[in-house]
């Protein structure tokens, strides 16, 4: 029960978000930080998003976590961003301050460090399933980390086009279709799984492999139960992560940016644990 008269609040605006995780992954680190600040859910319309978004400044809120599908119309509500939000065009985080709405973007910082902690490798060379917005943070990490080849493999080329030409190394960078998985797949490739494909059913947007090339890392961001893609490169005793490192990442980084602590001070393994135990 929450008895205390001067909490500050933190949202998640998003539809729908009722089976969203990160309440509780960011209440579990804002009680462990000691910090007078809730965390809440909130499903909004895109009609209502904008009123919603003011309401939130007037009420003297924090900040707020944004997701599908409202990341772009909150893009366009801030007064500033951070560079990597002017990139992508895409804001994951509101942070109320000032008088002023400052939009940053941790999807891609946060799937990134995710990858990295479990896999500290160089890779030179990327596939990318999907075009979409969670594609497009991906993608954008990927060159700033100096990526050589990325191969982008979507349902619909005109939206792999589309993301290609917004990128800022476009030549660096190669569309086909998801037919055509297995003959990308090489030594030391990591492959990055966007597609919403395997959120529901039991399919899968490519066609599964036959085998796992040594060094190939699959990095899914579909959490809460195996995909078949994930499962059949396990099978083949590949490497590969699930999506809740870079969701609890993306957490992590925002937290640092409204609470002003450093990323390391936040309690990302705890974070994990807290989600994992809810799923399990
Ligand atoms: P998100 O923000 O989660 O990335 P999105 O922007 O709607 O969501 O993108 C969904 C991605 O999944 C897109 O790449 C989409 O392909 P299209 O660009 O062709 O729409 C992909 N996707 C969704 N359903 C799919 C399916 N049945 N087969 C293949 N790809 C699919």
């Amino acid at each position: 029960m929450i008895e205390r008269a001067d909490l500050s609040t933190l949202w998640l605006l998003g539809d729908p978000v009722s089976h969203s995780l990160s309440p509780l992954i960011q209440n579990t680190a804002l009680a462990l930080l000691g910090e007078t600040v809730v965390y809440l859910a909130a499903r909004v319309t895109a009609r209502d998003f904008s009123k919603v978004v003011q309401s939130l400044v007037a009420l003297g809120a924090l900040g707020a976590n944004i997701t599908v599908p409202h990341k772009l119309r909150a893009f366009e509500l801030c007064d500033r961003h951070s560079p990597r939000a002017t990139l992508m065009q895409a804001v994951n985080t509101l942070h109320f301050r000032e008088g002023e709405i400052y939009g940053d973007n941790t999807d891609g910082v946060g799937w990134w460090n995710a990858l990295t902690r479990e896999f500290p490798v160089e890779f030179q060379r990327a596939v990318v399933l999907g075009a979409g917005g969670a594609s497009r943070a991906v993608c954008h990490t990927l060159m700033a980390n100096g990526v050589e080849e990325l191969v982008l493999l979507n349902r619909t080329p005109e939206k792999a086009r589309r993301l290609k030409d917004e990128l800022p190394s476009p030549e660096r960078v190669r569309i086909d279709s998801l037919s055509r998985f297995s003959s990308y797949l090489q030594d030391n490739t990591l492959v990055v799984q966007t597609t919403s494909v395997g959120l529901k059913g039991q399919e899968s947007p490519v066609p599964l492999p036959q085998g796992w090339p040594d060094g190939c890392v699959l990095s899914e961001l579909i959490y809460g139960r195996p995909t078949e893609l994930l499962k059949r490169v396990r099978s083949l005793d590949g490497l590969a992560q699930d999506g809740l490192g870079m969701l609890c990442g993306q957490a992590a980084e925002s937290l640092a940016i409204w609470t002003g602590r450093p990323v390391t001070e936040i309690p990302l393994e705890k974070m994990i644990e807290a989600a994992r135990k809810k799923l399990s």
